[in-house]
C-alpha cells in the first residue's frame, strides 16, 4: 500500500481579491441576523456607515470608537479588488499603547477579529524596507498576539482572531508600538457566540485563531457570513488539492447535528463537504502551520476535528488521528450524515508544526475523511482590568478637567507598564481588581 504525505500550507492572509461576490450568498443575505455584530471600518472618513457589497453587513466609521490616531487610505494601486474595509484604515504615530472601546455585554463570549492591510498607505514602502515592522495587540488588558508585517506583501491582509469572554459591558483591543513600526488597523469585528459554544472559553482562558479550514470543494477562498451566522472565517482547502488522489465529496442530504454535539455549530453547508483519498492511500497529513510571519515555537494549540460520513456507499471506514507523533483520537469511525466534532477540551497541547495527521485504521476498507478543521493557541487572561468604580471615576475626573490626554487610554492600571500617566494604583494580591490609590 502506498502512503502519501500531504503538506498543506499557505499564508496567515489572503489577498481580499478572494473573498469573491457569490449570486448564491447575496440571496441568502436576508435570511441570517447581524444582531449583536459591531463592525468598524478603521479610518473610514466617510460620516455615513455602508452595507459590504459582499457580506451586506454593515461598517461603521471608527469615530466614537477610539481616541487619536490619524485616517489614511491605502495606495490606489491595491485598492483594485480589496475588500471596502481595507482601503481605509487609522494609524497610531503617537503613545504606547492605543486602544479601540467597543459595546459588549458583561459575560457574553463573542469573536473579535482585527484586519490589518498596510498598502503602502505612508508612501514608506515599511514591509519591504528590510527593518522588522511589527506592533502587539492586546485583548483587554492581556496580550493577544503580534502583527507581524516584516517582508510582508503590501497587498496582503494579515487576520487575527479572538474567542473570549466580556469582563464588563465594554472590550477594548489595543495597539501595542514595539519601537518597530507604526501600529494601525484597517477593521475590527465583533461577532457574538452562543455562551455554550466552544467550552474551553471561559473569563480565564480565551483562544487565539490560528487555522481554521473547510474541506471539500468549496467555491470561495473564505467562506463567512452568512454561511457562517457566526462570520468565522472558514479557509477552502481544495483550491490547493484537487487533483488525484485527492476525491472531493459533497451530499445534498441533510447532516444531522444531535444536542450535546453541538459546541461549535459548524455550518450544515461545511458538514456537506469532505476531503478524502483514493483509496490505493492511507493517511491524510495536515499541515496547518502559518508560514514564516509566525513564530509558534511556544503556543500550545487545541485542534478540533469535524466530520460526518457523506461517501455514496455503504463501505466502513475508521482512521487514528495523530497530534505531531501522539495519537489523539483511535478507531474513529464517522457516522453517516450525522457530525461529529472531535476535541479535547481544555488540552491544549505543544505542537509548534500544527501537524495532524488522519491515519487509516487495521481493518478499514476506506482511507480516511474530514469536512473541516480548527486550531486555537491558548491565551490566558491572567490580568485584571482596575475596579470598575475607579474607572467609572477616573473617566468623570478626565472629562471633568477636559484632560486630553493621549496616554490616558484603555485601562488605567492594567497592565502595569501602561499605567495612566500621572496615576498610582495599587496591585494588592486580595484584591484581583487593580484599584487607583493616587490621581
Ligand atoms: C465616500 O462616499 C462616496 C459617496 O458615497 C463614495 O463615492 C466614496 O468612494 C467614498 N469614499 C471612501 C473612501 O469610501
Ligand atoms: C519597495 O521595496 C522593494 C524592496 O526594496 C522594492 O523592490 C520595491 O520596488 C519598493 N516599492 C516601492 C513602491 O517603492
Ligand atoms: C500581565 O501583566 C504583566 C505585568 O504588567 C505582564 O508582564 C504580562 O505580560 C501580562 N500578561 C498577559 C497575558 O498579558
Ligand atoms: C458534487 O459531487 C459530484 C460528483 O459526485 C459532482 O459532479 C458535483 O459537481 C459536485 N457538486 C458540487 C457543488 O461540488
Ligand atoms: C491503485 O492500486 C492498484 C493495485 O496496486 C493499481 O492497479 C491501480 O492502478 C492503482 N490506481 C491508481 C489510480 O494509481
Ligand atoms: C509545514 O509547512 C511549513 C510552512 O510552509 C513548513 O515550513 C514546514 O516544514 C511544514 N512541515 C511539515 C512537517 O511538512
Ligand atoms: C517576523 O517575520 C519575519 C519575516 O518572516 C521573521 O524573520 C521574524 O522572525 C518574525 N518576527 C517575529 C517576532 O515573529
Ligand atoms: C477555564 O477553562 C479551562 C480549560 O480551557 C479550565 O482549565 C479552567 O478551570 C476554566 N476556568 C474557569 C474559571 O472556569
Ligand atoms: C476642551 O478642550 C478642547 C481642546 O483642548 C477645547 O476645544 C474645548 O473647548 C474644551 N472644552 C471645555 C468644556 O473646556
Amino acid at each position: 500500500m502506498n502512503t502519501m504525505v500531504i503538506s498543506f500550507s499557505c499564508s496567515a492572509s489572503r489577498k481580499a481579491t478572494w473573498i469573491l461576490a457569490l449570486l448564491f450568498m447575496m440571496s441568502r443575505v436576508h435570511g441570517q441576523s447581524t444582531r449583536g455584530f459591531v463592525s468598524v471600518d478603521c479610518g473610514l472618513t466617510n460620516s455615513s456607515a455602508y452595507n459590504d457589497g459582499i457580506t451586506n453587513i454593515r461598517f461603521d466609521s471608527d469615530r466614537g470608537y477610539v481616541a487619536g490616531g490619524l485616517s489614511h487610505t491605502i495606495l490606489a494601486e491595491y485598492m483594485v479588488g480589496s475588500d471596502e474595509q481595507q482601503k481605509t484604515l487609522r494609524s497610531f504615530p503617537d503613545g504606547s499603547r492605543n486602544c479601540y472601546t467597543l459595546p459588549s455585554t458583561f459575560g457574553k463570549k463573542f469573536l473579535l477579529r482585527a484586519t490589518f492591510t498596510y498598502g503602502n498607505y505612508d508612501g514608506l514602502n515599511r514591509t519591504l524596507d528590510g527593518s522588522p515592522f511589527l506592533f502587539g495587540l492586546h485583548i483587554g488588558v492581556n496580550f493577544w498576539d503580534t502583527v507581524n508585517l516584516t517582508n510582508w506583501d503590501p497587498s496582503l491582509t494579515v487576520w487575527k482572531e479572538v474567542l473570549t469572554v466580556a469582563p464588563g459591558n465594554s472590550v477594548s483591543v489595543c495597539l501595542i508600538n514595539f519601537g518597530s513600526g507604526t501600529p494601525f488597523m484597517s477593521a475590527l469585528e465583533l461577532r457574538p457566540l452562543l455562551d455554550a459554544m466552544y467550552p474551553f472559553v471561559n473569563t480565564s482562558v480565551s483562544v487565539g485563531y490560528f487555522r481554521r479550514i473547510r474541506f471539500g470543494e468549496a467555491t470561495e477562498y473564505i467562506t463567512r457570513y452568512p454561511v457562517d451566522p457566526y462570520d468565522r472565517f472558514w479557509e477552502g482547502w481544495s483550491f490547493s488539492y484537487n487533483t488525484y488522489p485527492w476525491i472531493n465529496l459533497n451530499t445534498s442530504s441533510q447532516v444531522e447535528i444531535l444536542p450535546g454535539d453541538d459546541y461549535f455549530n459548524v455550518p450544515m453547508a461545511i458538514f456537506q463537504k469532505a476531503t478524502t483519498l483514493d483509496t490505493n492511500y492511507s493517511f491524510i497529513v495536515i499541515n496547518a502551520s502559518l508560514g514564516p510571519n509566525v513564530v509558534p515555537e511556544s503556543v500550545r494549540l487545541l485542534p478540533i476535528f469535524h466530520f460526518a460520513e457523506i461517501n455514496g456507499n455503504n463501505m466502513q471506514r475508521s482512521f487514528d488521528i495523530y497530534n505531531a507523533d501522539d495519537v489523539l483520537h483511535r478507531g474513529f469511525s464517522p457516522s453517516r450524515l450525522q457530525a461529529s466534532s472531535l476535541y479535547n477540551s481544555g488540552q491544549f497541547l505543544y505542537n509548534g508544526d500544527a501537524v495532524y495527521t488522519l491515519n487509516k485504521a487495521r481493518g478499514s476498507s476506506l482511507p480516511p475523511l474530514i469536512n473541516a478543521f480548527e486550531v486555537y493557541s491558548l491565551l490566558r487572561m491572567e490580568n485584571f482590568t482596575t475596579d470598575s468604580e475607579d474607572v467609572n471615576y477616573i473617566k468623570q475626573v478626565k472629562a471633568h478637567y477636559n484632560l486630553t490626554r493621549i496616554d490616558w487610554n484603555g485601562d488605567p492600571c492594567s497592565p502595569r507598564e501602561y499605567t495612566w500617566e500621572g496615576l498610582t494604583c495599587g496591585y494588592s494580591s486580595s484584591n484581583k481588581n487593580p484599584r487607583i490609590v493616587r490621581v
